[in-house]
């Protein structure tokens, strides 16, 4: 069942105390405390999409999401990235991000899209800010019918797609300990990158494209 409410302070926090059942979801039109990984902030005006649904526990959901995202929107001929872990790109800038909560056996995944939504950052970009209108309802249900199918595919598939919307591997980033180049996303979900140093090691942290 799909909930739909003009606002909430956010969708995680609302499905997290009312998730009955496996896909049970809820867009809110809008957010007054929505928030990001690392307890940012996001900003939540009405115009964007502000999405959650309970999931059964999986391992690399958030790029399962993710990968669905990029599907469903391609067949509206609108193009976006994946920027590991859990970022959606369009046109170099962030047009979306994905947040998975795990609660016991059930993963609340929230799924935030600036579609019609003012964006202030410039590093942030919204759909129709690229001249695209797409129906925010129609996009949920394609997304969640999408998001089934890939529920079903081995990790090895979802790393495979996951690598055809990356714009990390090859590029040098950096992080809270060190530099170096991006060679791989292992099945795991982890960032292969090898250092400056010349070593290889495998991130869960979040990295910056330098
Ligand atoms: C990120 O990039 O840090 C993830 C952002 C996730 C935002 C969505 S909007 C719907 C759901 N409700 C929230 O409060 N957060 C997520």
């Amino acid at each position: 069942m799909i909930n739909i409410v003009d606002s909430v302070k956010s969708t995680n926090t609302w499905l997290s105390f009312f998730n009955t059942d496996y896909f049970s979801s809820i867009i809110s039109l809008s957010q007054s405390e929505g928030y990001g990984r690392l307890g940012r902030d996001w900003e939540s005006a009405f115009g964007g999409l502000y999405f959650s649904l309970s999931l059964p526990y999986r391992p690399l959901l958030p790029f399962v999401i993710g990968i669905s995202v990029s599907e469903v929107l391609e067949e509206y001929k609108f193009n976006t990235n994946l920027k590991w872990p859990n970022d959606i790109i369009a046109g170099g800038k962030k047009l979306g991000g994905i947040l998975c909560q795990n609660q016991d056996e059930v993963v609340i995944a929230g799924l935030g899209i600036n579609f019609d939504n003012e964006v202030a950052l410039p590093t942030v970009v919204s759909i129709s800010e690229m001249n695209y209108k797409i129906n925010k309802l129609s996009f949920v249900v394609s997304f969640v019918e999408k998001l089934k199918l890939n529920l079903k595919h081995s990790d090895e598939m979802i790393i495979g797609k996951f690598l055809r919307y990356d714009i990390l591997v090859g590029e040098q980033v950096s992080w809270s300990e060190g530099k170096g180049i991006v060679e791989t996303i292992s099945l795991d979900g982890s960032l292969g990158v090898k250092t400056d140093e010349g070593n290889m090691v495998f991130l869960t942290e979040e990295v910056h494209l330098q």
